[in-house]
Protein backbone atom coordinates (compact mmCIF):
# COMPACT_ATOMS: atom_id res chain seq x y z
CA UNK A 1 0.00 0.00 0.00
CA UNK A 2 1.40 3.33 -1.06
CA UNK A 3 -1.18 5.51 0.65
CA UNK A 4 -2.20 5.38 4.93
CA UNK A 5 -5.69 4.59 4.73
CA UNK A 6 -7.66 7.14 7.11
CA UNK A 7 -10.02 5.65 9.79
CA UNK A 8 -12.77 8.16 8.58
CA UNK A 9 -12.47 10.63 5.61
CA UNK A 10 -15.43 13.02 4.21
CA UNK A 11 -17.16 11.84 0.84
CA UNK A 12 -17.22 15.04 -0.63
CA UNK A 13 -18.14 15.10 -4.69
CA UNK A 14 -19.35 17.68 -7.42
CA UNK A 15 -22.81 17.99 -5.68
CA UNK A 16 -21.86 19.47 -2.68
CA UNK A 17 -19.45 21.87 -4.08
CA UNK A 18 -22.27 22.78 -6.87
CA UNK A 19 -24.90 23.24 -3.67
CA UNK A 20 -22.34 25.12 -2.04
CA UNK A 21 -21.80 27.83 -4.82
CA UNK A 22 -25.14 28.24 -5.42
CA UNK A 23 -25.39 29.59 -1.96
CA UNK A 24 -22.72 31.81 -1.85
CA UNK A 25 -24.40 33.79 -5.61
CA UNK A 26 -27.35 33.86 -3.42
CA UNK A 27 -26.57 36.00 -1.09
CA UNK A 28 -28.10 34.62 1.93
CA UNK A 29 -25.21 33.55 4.29
CA UNK A 30 -27.33 32.95 7.42
CA UNK A 31 -30.21 34.01 9.35
CA UNK A 32 -31.02 35.90 12.72
CA UNK A 33 -32.35 33.32 14.33
CA UNK A 34 -30.48 30.71 12.51
CA UNK A 35 -33.57 29.70 10.20
CA UNK A 36 -32.62 30.29 6.54
CA UNK A 37 -33.78 28.95 3.31
CA UNK A 38 -30.92 26.22 2.69
CA UNK A 39 -30.79 25.39 7.03
CA UNK A 40 -34.80 25.29 7.05
CA UNK A 41 -34.82 22.76 3.70
CA UNK A 42 -31.87 20.80 5.44
CA UNK A 43 -34.23 20.38 8.92
CA UNK A 44 -37.32 19.30 6.78
CA UNK A 45 -35.38 16.23 5.09
CA UNK A 46 -33.29 15.58 7.86
CA UNK A 47 -36.85 14.98 9.98
CA UNK A 48 -38.38 12.92 7.34
CA UNK A 49 -35.54 10.90 7.18
CA UNK A 50 -35.12 9.74 10.78
CA UNK A 51 -38.98 9.99 10.97
CA UNK A 52 -39.34 12.73 13.53
CA UNK A 53 -41.93 15.54 13.81
CA UNK A 54 -39.31 18.16 14.19
CA UNK A 55 -35.76 18.81 13.41
CA UNK A 56 -33.42 21.66 14.59
CA UNK A 57 -30.02 22.79 12.72
CA UNK A 58 -26.86 23.72 14.90
CA UNK A 59 -23.54 24.43 14.32
CA UNK A 60 -22.08 21.26 16.14
CA UNK A 61 -23.41 17.73 17.58
CA UNK A 62 -22.13 19.41 20.92
CA UNK A 63 -24.62 22.23 20.29
CA UNK A 64 -27.16 20.02 20.14
CA UNK A 65 -26.69 18.08 22.95
CA UNK A 66 -26.15 21.07 24.90
CA UNK A 67 -29.69 22.35 23.49
CA UNK A 68 -31.44 19.49 24.68
CA UNK A 69 -30.10 19.82 28.22
CA UNK A 70 -31.60 23.23 28.60
CA UNK A 71 -34.70 22.45 26.84
CA UNK A 72 -35.14 19.38 29.37
CA UNK A 73 -34.32 22.12 32.23
CA UNK A 74 -31.32 20.24 33.61
CA UNK A 75 -29.60 22.35 35.93
CA UNK A 76 -27.64 23.23 38.86
CA UNK A 77 -28.19 20.54 41.39
CA UNK A 78 -29.41 17.86 38.65
CA UNK A 79 -27.82 14.65 38.54
CA UNK A 80 -27.71 13.31 34.72
CA UNK A 81 -26.66 9.33 34.19
CA UNK A 82 -24.14 8.95 31.17
CA UNK A 83 -21.59 6.35 29.79
CA UNK A 84 -18.26 7.13 30.63
CA UNK A 85 -17.09 5.25 27.52
CA UNK A 86 -17.97 7.88 25.02
CA UNK A 87 -16.49 11.11 23.33
CA UNK A 88 -16.03 14.10 26.25
CA UNK A 89 -18.71 16.35 24.75
CA UNK A 90 -21.40 14.00 26.24
CA UNK A 91 -20.60 14.59 30.04
CA UNK A 92 -18.77 18.06 28.76
CA UNK A 93 -22.61 19.70 28.29
CA UNK A 94 -23.75 17.89 31.44
CA UNK A 95 -20.92 20.22 33.24
CA UNK A 96 -22.12 23.68 31.51
CA UNK A 97 -25.70 23.18 32.28
CA UNK A 98 -24.32 23.06 36.03
CA UNK A 99 -25.83 19.37 36.63
CA UNK A 100 -23.37 16.47 37.60
CA UNK A 101 -22.54 13.86 35.22
CA UNK A 102 -23.25 10.36 36.90
CA UNK A 103 -20.87 7.83 34.74
CA UNK A 104 -22.13 4.13 34.37
CA UNK A 105 -20.90 1.07 33.26
CA UNK A 106 -21.03 -0.29 29.58
CA UNK A 107 -22.23 -3.58 28.09
CA UNK A 108 -18.72 -5.39 27.56
CA UNK A 109 -20.62 -7.11 24.41
CA UNK A 110 -22.05 -3.78 22.53
CA UNK A 111 -19.59 -1.19 24.42
CA UNK A 112 -23.36 0.73 24.90
CA UNK A 113 -24.64 1.96 28.24
CA UNK A 114 -25.99 -0.82 30.51
CA UNK A 115 -30.16 -0.52 30.97
CA UNK A 116 -29.14 -2.27 34.62
CA UNK A 117 -26.62 0.23 35.33
CA UNK A 118 -28.34 2.93 34.46
CA UNK A 119 -31.58 1.59 36.36
CA UNK A 120 -29.26 1.05 39.65
CA UNK A 121 -27.89 4.85 39.30
CA UNK A 122 -31.29 6.66 39.76
CA UNK A 123 -31.62 8.53 42.38
CA UNK A 124 -34.00 11.59 43.48
CA UNK A 125 -31.64 13.88 41.97
CA UNK A 126 -31.32 12.46 38.44
CA UNK A 127 -33.23 14.26 35.58
CA UNK A 128 -31.94 13.12 32.56
CA UNK A 129 -30.08 9.92 30.65
CA UNK A 130 -27.78 10.37 27.72
CA UNK A 131 -27.48 6.53 26.53
CA UNK A 132 -24.95 6.59 23.34
CA UNK A 133 -25.11 4.91 20.08
CA UNK A 134 -21.29 4.27 20.25
CA UNK A 135 -19.65 3.65 16.87
CA UNK A 136 -22.86 3.36 15.44
CA UNK A 137 -24.13 0.82 17.03
CA UNK A 138 -28.07 1.81 18.84
CA UNK A 139 -27.98 1.85 22.55
CA UNK A 140 -30.56 -0.27 23.99
CA UNK A 141 -33.16 2.09 24.31
CA UNK A 142 -36.44 0.37 25.45
CA UNK A 143 -35.47 -1.07 28.64
CA UNK A 144 -33.66 2.84 29.79
CA UNK A 145 -37.43 4.39 27.99
CA UNK A 146 -38.82 1.75 30.70
CA UNK A 147 -36.58 2.74 33.60
CA UNK A 148 -37.24 6.61 32.34
CA UNK A 149 -41.06 6.75 32.45
CA UNK A 150 -40.87 4.71 35.46
CA UNK A 151 -38.92 7.58 37.37
CA UNK A 152 -40.44 10.65 35.33
CA UNK A 153 -36.81 11.10 33.48
CA UNK A 154 -35.68 12.95 30.09
CA UNK A 155 -34.27 10.87 27.34
CA UNK A 156 -31.40 12.30 25.38
CA UNK A 157 -29.83 10.01 22.71
CA UNK A 158 -26.22 10.87 21.85
CA UNK A 159 -26.87 9.74 17.90
CA UNK A 160 -23.50 11.52 17.06
CA UNK A 161 -22.35 8.19 15.16
CA UNK A 162 -25.22 6.51 14.36
CA UNK A 163 -26.39 8.18 11.13
CA UNK A 164 -28.44 5.55 9.35
CA UNK A 165 -28.22 3.16 12.31
CA UNK A 166 -31.95 1.62 13.33
CA UNK A 167 -33.11 -0.13 16.86
CA UNK A 168 -36.10 -2.56 16.48
CA UNK A 169 -36.75 -1.51 12.93
CA UNK A 170 -36.92 2.19 13.71
CA UNK A 171 -33.88 4.99 13.27
CA UNK A 172 -32.43 5.76 15.60
CA UNK A 173 -33.63 8.26 18.54
CA UNK A 174 -37.48 6.82 18.17
CA UNK A 175 -37.62 5.88 21.76
CA UNK A 176 -35.68 8.92 23.14
CA UNK A 177 -37.15 12.60 23.92
CA UNK A 178 -34.43 13.98 22.06
CA UNK A 179 -31.79 12.83 19.72
CA UNK A 180 -28.94 14.57 19.00
CA UNK A 181 -26.53 14.15 15.80
CA UNK A 182 -23.39 15.24 14.48
CA UNK A 183 -21.91 16.44 11.08
CA UNK A 184 -18.47 16.82 12.21
CA UNK A 185 -15.92 15.75 9.12
CA UNK A 186 -15.46 12.12 10.19
CA UNK A 187 -19.01 11.47 10.51
CA UNK A 188 -20.84 9.27 8.42
CA UNK A 189 -22.18 12.17 7.09
CA UNK A 190 -20.97 15.38 7.19
CA UNK A 191 -21.25 19.67 6.78
CA UNK A 192 -17.82 20.12 8.14
CA UNK A 193 -19.02 20.78 11.65
CA UNK A 194 -22.48 20.80 12.43
CA UNK A 195 -24.98 19.35 14.15
CA UNK A 196 -28.87 18.55 14.32
CA UNK A 197 -31.63 18.05 17.22
CA UNK A 198 -34.25 15.89 16.34
CA UNK A 199 -37.75 15.35 18.31
CA UNK A 200 -41.55 14.97 18.34
CA UNK A 201 -41.80 17.54 21.21
CA UNK A 202 -42.63 20.63 20.04
CA UNK A 203 -42.03 22.66 23.69
CA UNK A 204 -38.54 21.45 22.99
CA UNK A 205 -38.17 22.76 19.67
CA UNK A 206 -39.57 25.85 21.31
CA UNK A 207 -37.18 26.24 23.79
CA UNK A 208 -33.57 24.92 21.54
CA UNK A 209 -34.92 27.29 18.59
CA UNK A 210 -34.60 30.03 21.16
CA UNK A 211 -30.86 28.35 22.59
CA UNK A 212 -29.79 28.69 19.09
CA UNK A 213 -30.17 32.07 19.03
CA UNK A 214 -29.31 34.40 22.16
CA UNK A 215 -32.59 33.12 23.53
CA UNK A 216 -34.68 35.43 20.96
CA UNK A 217 -37.71 33.76 19.27
CA UNK A 218 -38.25 37.30 18.26
CA UNK A 219 -35.40 39.62 17.29
CA UNK A 220 -33.86 41.40 20.60
CA UNK A 221 -36.75 40.39 22.74
CA UNK A 222 -34.55 37.72 24.62
CA UNK A 223 -36.80 35.51 27.04
CA UNK A 224 -33.66 33.31 28.23
CA UNK A 225 -30.34 33.03 28.22
CA UNK A 226 -29.08 31.76 24.88
CA UNK A 227 -26.15 31.37 22.63
CA UNK A 228 -24.85 31.51 18.87
CA UNK A 229 -25.92 27.83 18.04
CA UNK A 230 -26.74 28.88 13.98
CA UNK A 231 -26.04 26.41 11.25
CA UNK A 232 -24.52 28.53 8.19
CA UNK A 233 -26.60 28.28 5.57
CA UNK A 234 -23.58 26.73 3.66
CA UNK A 235 -23.18 23.93 5.83
CA UNK A 236 -27.07 23.19 5.39
CA UNK A 237 -26.56 22.64 1.58
CA UNK A 238 -23.71 20.46 2.09
CA UNK A 239 -25.71 18.34 4.50
CA UNK A 240 -28.60 18.45 2.26
CA UNK A 241 -26.91 16.69 -0.61
CA UNK A 242 -25.12 14.41 2.09
CA UNK A 243 -28.11 13.16 3.48
CA UNK A 244 -29.16 11.82 -0.15
CA UNK A 245 -26.15 10.38 0.18
CA UNK A 246 -26.48 8.81 3.04
CA UNK A 247 -28.52 5.76 2.42
CA UNK A 248 -25.16 4.55 0.10
CA UNK A 249 -22.32 5.46 2.40
CA UNK A 250 -24.06 3.65 4.97
CA UNK A 251 -24.53 0.46 2.74
CA UNK A 252 -21.27 0.62 1.81
CA UNK A 253 -20.02 1.00 5.45
CA UNK A 254 -21.90 -2.70 6.07
CA UNK A 255 -20.75 -4.22 3.46
CA UNK A 256 -16.94 -2.88 3.98
CA UNK A 257 -17.84 -4.02 8.03
CA UNK A 258 -19.36 -8.20 6.35
CA UNK A 259 -16.36 -7.98 4.45
CA UNK A 260 -14.07 -7.51 6.57
CA UNK A 261 -15.62 -9.70 9.22
CA UNK A 262 -14.99 -12.68 7.16
CA UNK A 263 -11.24 -12.19 7.09
CA UNK A 264 -10.83 -11.68 11.36
CA UNK A 265 -13.11 -14.56 12.07
CA UNK A 266 -10.19 -16.82 11.15
CA UNK A 267 -8.36 -15.56 14.03
CA UNK A 268 -9.45 -16.57 17.75
CA UNK A 269 -7.89 -13.52 19.11
CA UNK A 270 -10.29 -10.77 18.27
CA UNK A 271 -14.18 -10.16 19.43
CA UNK A 272 -15.60 -8.75 16.50
CA UNK A 273 -18.52 -5.82 16.86
CA UNK A 274 -21.48 -7.42 18.15
CA UNK A 275 -24.93 -6.62 16.02
CA UNK A 276 -27.46 -8.18 18.23
CA UNK A 277 -30.96 -9.30 16.86
CA UNK A 278 -33.13 -5.83 16.02
CA UNK A 279 -30.22 -3.50 15.87
CA UNK A 280 -28.43 -2.20 12.96
CA UNK A 281 -25.29 -0.64 13.03
CA UNK A 282 -23.95 2.42 11.05
CA UNK A 283 -20.50 1.26 11.15
CA UNK A 284 -19.01 4.63 12.27
CA UNK A 285 -16.34 2.59 13.37
CA UNK A 286 -15.39 -0.86 12.67
CA UNK A 287 -14.19 -1.67 16.58
CA UNK A 288 -12.74 -4.85 17.16
CA UNK A 289 -11.30 -6.20 20.25
CA UNK A 290 -8.15 -8.07 21.82
CA UNK A 291 -9.47 -10.54 24.50
CA UNK A 292 -7.64 -10.95 27.46
CA UNK A 293 -4.72 -8.38 26.29
CA UNK A 294 -3.14 -6.29 28.23
CA UNK A 295 -2.86 -2.35 26.88
CA UNK A 296 0.42 -2.55 25.61
CA UNK A 297 -0.26 -5.59 23.48
CA UNK A 298 -3.15 -3.43 21.86
CA UNK A 299 -1.10 -0.79 21.49
CA UNK A 300 1.71 -2.20 19.72
CA UNK A 301 -1.16 -3.59 17.06
CA UNK A 302 -2.10 -0.26 16.41
CA UNK A 303 1.09 1.11 15.87
CA UNK A 304 2.06 -1.79 13.28
CA UNK A 305 -0.94 -1.62 11.30
CA UNK A 306 -0.26 1.97 11.66
CA UNK A 307 2.92 1.55 10.29
CA UNK A 308 1.61 -1.03 7.24
CA UNK A 309 -0.72 1.87 5.84
CA UNK A 310 -3.93 1.21 7.77
CA UNK A 311 -4.71 4.05 9.75
CA UNK A 312 -6.29 2.05 13.44
CA UNK A 313 -7.73 4.11 16.12
CA UNK A 314 -8.32 3.39 19.86
CA UNK A 315 -11.73 5.10 20.46
CA UNK A 316 -11.92 5.67 23.38
CA UNK A 317 -7.99 5.19 24.95
CA UNK A 318 -8.73 7.22 28.46
CA UNK A 319 -12.97 6.83 29.88
CA UNK A 320 -14.15 10.10 30.41
CA UNK A 321 -14.17 9.63 34.23
CA UNK A 322 -10.06 9.11 34.53
CA UNK A 323 -9.76 12.50 32.83
CA UNK A 324 -8.01 14.60 34.87
CA UNK A 325 -11.25 17.63 35.17
CA UNK A 326 -13.79 14.69 35.46
CA UNK A 327 -12.23 12.72 38.20
CA UNK A 328 -13.44 15.26 40.62
CA UNK A 329 -16.87 14.19 39.71
CA UNK A 330 -16.33 10.86 41.63
CA UNK A 331 -14.71 7.62 42.13
CA UNK A 332 -15.99 5.26 39.97
CA UNK A 333 -15.73 1.79 39.86
CA UNK A 334 -16.27 0.44 36.07
CA UNK A 335 -14.56 -2.61 34.99
CA UNK A 336 -15.61 -3.01 31.54
CA UNK A 337 -15.52 0.44 30.47
CA UNK A 338 -11.66 0.40 31.65
CA UNK A 339 -10.93 -3.38 30.27
CA UNK A 340 -12.78 -1.76 27.20
CA UNK A 341 -10.52 0.72 26.63
CA UNK A 342 -7.49 -1.12 27.26
CA UNK A 343 -8.38 -3.58 24.01
CA UNK A 344 -10.87 -1.92 21.58
CA UNK A 345 -9.31 -0.31 18.29
CA UNK A 346 -10.97 0.77 15.18
CA UNK A 347 -10.33 -0.27 11.46
CA UNK A 348 -11.54 1.74 8.49
CA UNK A 349 -14.47 0.69 6.62
CA UNK A 350 -15.46 4.54 5.69
CA UNK A 351 -17.40 4.14 2.07
CA UNK A 352 -13.96 5.54 0.53
CA UNK A 353 -12.25 1.77 1.37
CA UNK A 354 -12.27 -0.09 -1.69
CA UNK A 355 -12.71 -3.59 -1.22
CA UNK A 356 -9.59 -4.82 -1.76
CA UNK A 357 -8.16 -2.46 0.18
CA UNK A 358 -10.29 -4.39 3.03
CA UNK A 359 -8.49 -7.66 1.80
CA UNK A 360 -5.55 -6.49 2.64
CA UNK A 361 -6.52 -4.47 6.37
CA UNK A 362 -7.82 -8.18 6.75
CA UNK A 363 -4.71 -10.02 5.78
CA UNK A 364 -2.53 -7.94 7.36
CA UNK A 365 -4.19 -8.00 10.96
CA UNK A 366 -4.14 -11.61 10.80
CA UNK A 367 -0.44 -11.40 10.12
CA UNK A 368 0.01 -9.30 12.75
CA UNK A 369 -1.99 -11.46 15.27
CA UNK A 370 -0.35 -14.66 14.07
C1 LIG B 1 -20.46 10.36 20.80
C2 LIG B 1 -20.26 11.80 20.41
N1 LIG B 1 -20.92 12.74 21.07
C3 LIG B 1 -20.81 14.04 20.75
C4 LIG B 1 -19.99 14.45 19.74
C5 LIG B 1 -19.84 15.92 19.50
O1 LIG B 1 -20.15 16.30 18.20
P1 LIG B 1 -19.42 17.58 17.55
O2 LIG B 1 -17.99 17.21 17.29
O3 LIG B 1 -20.19 17.79 16.28
O4 LIG B 1 -19.56 18.69 18.49
C6 LIG B 1 -19.28 13.49 18.99
C7 LIG B 1 -18.42 13.81 17.85
O5 LIG B 1 -17.51 14.45 17.71
C8 LIG B 1 -19.40 12.12 19.34
O6 LIG B 1 -18.74 11.19 18.68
Amino acid sequence: MNRTIPINAPQIGKEEIDAVIKVMKSGILTHGLGAGPAVTEFENAFAKYVKAKHAVAVNTGTAALHAALVAANVKAGDHVILPSFTFVATAEVVVMTGAKPVFVDIDPDTYTVSPKAVEKAITKKTKAIIPVDLYGLPADLKPIRESADKHGLKIIEDAAQAHGATYRGKPVGAFADTACWSFYASKNMTTGEGGMLTTNDAEIVEKVRCMRSHGEKEKYMSTMVGHNYHMPEIEAAIGRVQLKKLPKFVAKRRANAKRLSKWLEKTKKLKLPAEPEGFKCSYYLYTARLWNAKKEKRDKLVEELRQKGIGAFVCYMNPIHLMPYYRKFGKYRLPETEKASKQVFSLPVHPGVSPEEIDFIGKTALHLLR
